[in-house]
């Protein structure tokens, strides 16, 4: 079988370079060679900032006004209009064909293209953004974005509105699948180097959610408060890092409204100076676009002044009444002209412009592939008592393989990060794009998988929707494997960890009737495992992607080394989080089970009281024990720590493979400071590497990281500063196991 259908992808692969090349020749040898473009501002020797000026020259003050302001709801909502030259996705912006300028196509891109079955197109489901930042692998990030921004080009489309890289303050957040996880350093840099990606492929790219839109529940009214030292040193820190590595083309500022004491009164993010004019464009730089959220706009004068450069996806604010607030002279030119700068100097700088997009076939093969491999790495091994795992066909006779729907697909992950299964969801086959919320499976079958590694073992099938006919089939087998899942979207947040649908019954009842039972999460972030002692074998799979069930039997199987470390703590319960409730789910009046939409709610505060602790910063300032700490994860084989030696800016170690099995550890360095910072309760993740070993190999490796790491946020100076005194540096297996120490000095 597999054979087979390697033989059938290497046909369709070839078939489908022969019609590209027959179309390209055919294309070569019908057109004349296109005349250069003479105009000043296609000189490419030219900076993208001089090429736009130049281009802001000729414009009309109409022409100018294309650029702040998109042209409506376009595919998101049934029956608006789709204007010419749009795609259909998530927004579209008129250009200016007399000058040369091409409009902006943007599409949702958080895991892979949304909408692409509107289109009749295909595109690749991601693993989700949390599980491939558990790879702590920049150049597997860098590929996702890859991956994603070839897609757009091949759909036509020239921007990606994905790249969220908002902190998971709570683990109930519904979208965190979509971000990267709970530790600024680890999320900036997984999500830049996703950016980076996305733009290798001169699509523009952009970073999301700015900020601090951390939940959904009530995402469109909360007003978040946190302490600006604190915000600085957390989700600001993850956007300084993402930007800096990526220089997006754009940043979505967010719904949600902001206090920042001491010196930030309440504003909503997208008309917020100090988060937009002060950190974003000054402090970090950047010289890109704010877009706002899909209405996440409020006003016209107030937010163009206050550095929001483009509504998004209508022109309420920035249409009519900017155009008149420049001609009254309440906005300045200048002003209007530099929002236009920004947007106009990314499309040069990106290349949209000089190599705008050539539609053609999506190589759904390369996509799969890519997904498997970056999946390889994500899913995280949690348990393996009595070394139940990689399990061995040759002398297993009998698997049951049971519930969510492990027949036929793995899960994916809902509301604007959806992607459109090919063939439609595996569960609920129907014509057209995902409908909002449905939950959808993507035709990755792990039973078949499964099967397919281990082809003279009986392996069976229960849905698990009846506790004891699962259990049934699990006392007649050797092995138990058991699926889980827990749907996640935009739009909503989980209640609580604890899965949902009476799931840890269903384990419960299989792990007492088979001692051998391994269960597989599919989830959107964190669950509760009351059963975790039950059970031998535990995989957290979070949302796989296209090739989740091969990659799944790749690791139950052993022919991949487990390598995924969580980015994410894994608690207990709720009682162990910050806020045992997400703040305002009191507020929502009709939740669903398990899960609440949000919907609209009143105007509510959510004090980020935790502020810097975000994460395993919490529970070690508490002093609680998670479930699973941050940066845990088990391998098929043993590593060993030792030598470290530190400074300021670099450290030096060496790991030991001291097992029997080839292996890749995911070596993690912390910090904890000096006491006068009042930050020496907790450590800070400040530099990690991914070291390959044989077994019984050594490897001793050097990491550069940047002083800020080690830094607090000075208010006064509003910059980093390294507070003198001992700092005490650490590395390990985990956030939790950290078996060297040495202490780094930083002088007055
Ligand atoms: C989401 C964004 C998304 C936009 C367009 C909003 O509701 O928050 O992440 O890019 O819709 O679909």
């Amino acid at each position: 079988m597999q054979i087979f259908r390697l033989s059938t992808q290497h046909l369709l692969r070839c078939a489908s370079a022969a019609v590209l090349l027959l179309a390209s020749s055919a294309f070569a040898q019908n057109s004349p060679a296109p005349k250069p473009d003479t105009r000043p501002w296609m000189n490419k020797a030219l900076s993208p900032d001089e090429r736009a000026d130049l281009v802001i020259k000729e414009m009309t003050l109409d022409e100018k006004m294309n650029f702040v302001h998109g042209t409506g709801w376009n595919g998101l909502r049934e029956g608006a209009e789709i204007p010419k030259g749009s795609l259909g996705g998530a927004g579209y912006v008129q250009g200016v064909p007399r000058l040369g300028i091409p409009g902006i196509n943007m599409a949702d891109s958080a895991v892979g293209i949304r909408l692409a079955a509107q289109g009749s197109h295909y595109a690749t489901l991601l693993p989700s953004v949390l599980g491939a930042a558990s790879s702590w692998d920049k150049d597997a990030l860098f590929l996702y974005g890859s991956v994603i921004g070839r897609e757009l080009r091949d759909t036509g489309y020239n921007m990606s509105i994905g790249g969220g890289v908002d902190i998971a303050r709570d683990p109930r957040n519904g979208r965190n699948f979509e971000y990267a996880g709970e530790d600024p350093v680890l999320a900036g840099t997984m999500v830049g180097e996703l950016a980076r990606g996305v733009q290798s492929n001169q699509i523009m790219g952009d970073i999301k959610h700015y900020a601090f839109n951390d939940q959904e529940t009530g995402r469109t009214t909360v007003n978040v408060s946190i302490d600006q030292r604190a915000a600085r040193e957390s989700d600001l820190l993850a956007f300084q890092i993402a930007i800096g590595l990526a220089n997006p083309a754009g940043v979505m500022c967010s719904y949600n409204r902001l206090t920042i004491p001491p010196s930030v009164p309440t504003d909503w993010a997208c008309e917020n100076d100090y988060l937009l004019n002060k950190v974003l464009k000054k402090d970090f730089d950047f010289k890109g676009f704010v877009l706002s959220d899909w209405g996440g706009t409020h006003s016209t004068v107030h937010a163009a002044l206050s550095g929001l450069d483009q509504e998004e996806p209508g022109s309420k604010y920035f249409g009519d009444p900017l155009k008149q607030a420049v001609q009254g002279n309440q906005v300045p030119v200048s002003r209007l002209d530099d929002m236009v700068h920004r947007v106009l100097r990314s499309m040069f700088s990106t290349g949209v412009i000089d190599n705008p997009p050539v539609t053609q076939v999506v190589d759904p093969f390369r996509g799969r592939d890519d997904a498997e491999h970056i999946a390889n790495e994500s899913i995280v091994l949690l348990k393996n008592a009595g070394d139940i795992l990689p399990l061995n066909a040759s002398s297993v006779q009998s698997i049951a393989i049971i519930g969510s729907h492990a027949d036929v697909g793995v899960l994916s992950g809902g509301g604007s990060a959806q992607v459109d299964a090919p063939g439609g969801n595996a569960i609920n086959p129907h014509p057209g794009a995902s409908i909002w919320m449905e939950h959808v499976y993507f035709p990755s079958s792990p039973l078949k998988e499964i099967r397919k590694h281990a082809p003279n073992v009986k392996v069976e099938f229960d849905p698990g929707t009846d506790n004891a006919a699962a259990a049934k089939l699990a006392a007649g087998s050797q092995i138990a494997i058991v699926f889980v899942n827990q749907p996640m979207s935009e739009g909503m947040d989980a209640a609580t960890i604890s899965l949902p649908d009476n799931q840890d019954g269903l384990v419960d009842a299989v792990a007492a009737a088979n001692p051998h039972t391994i269960v597989v999460i599919e989830s959107g972030g964190p669950v509760a495992m009351p059963w975790i002692d039950r059970v031998e074998g535990v995989f957290e799979a979070w949302y796989p992607g296209i090739g989740g069930a091969q990659s799944l039997a790749n690791l139950l199987f052993g022919e991949v080394d487990p390598s995924g470390r969580l980015a994410i703590t894994f608690p207990k319960n709720d009682a162990q989080l910050p806020h045992p409730q997400v703040p305002g789910i009191d507020l929502v009046k009709n939740p669903g089970p398990g899960h609440h939409r949000t919907g609209e709610l009143p105007l509510f505060d959510a004090p980020a009281t935790e502020g810097v602790r975000v994460g395993y910063k919490w529970f070690e300032s508490k002093q609680e024990q998670p479930l699973f700490p941050f940066g845990f994860g088990l391998s098929y084989t043993t590593y060993e720590f030792s030598g470290l030696k530190a400074s300021e800016h670099q450290v030096t170690f060496t790991v030991r493979n001291s097992g029997s099995r080839a292996g890749t550890e995911i070596a993690q360095v912390y910090a904890v400071l000096p006491a006068s910072t009042g930050e020496s309760s907790f450590k800070r993740l400040i530099a990690w590497d991914r070291v390959a070993l044989a077994a019984g190999e050594s490897k001793t490796v050097t990491l550069k990281f940047d002083p800020i790491y080690l830094s607090i946020f000075d208010l006064g100076k509003n910059k980093f500063v390294l507070a003198p005194g001992d700092y005490e540096i650490l590395a390990g297996s985990s956030s939790h196991d950290t078996t060297l120490n040495t202490t780094v000095h930083i002088a007055e």
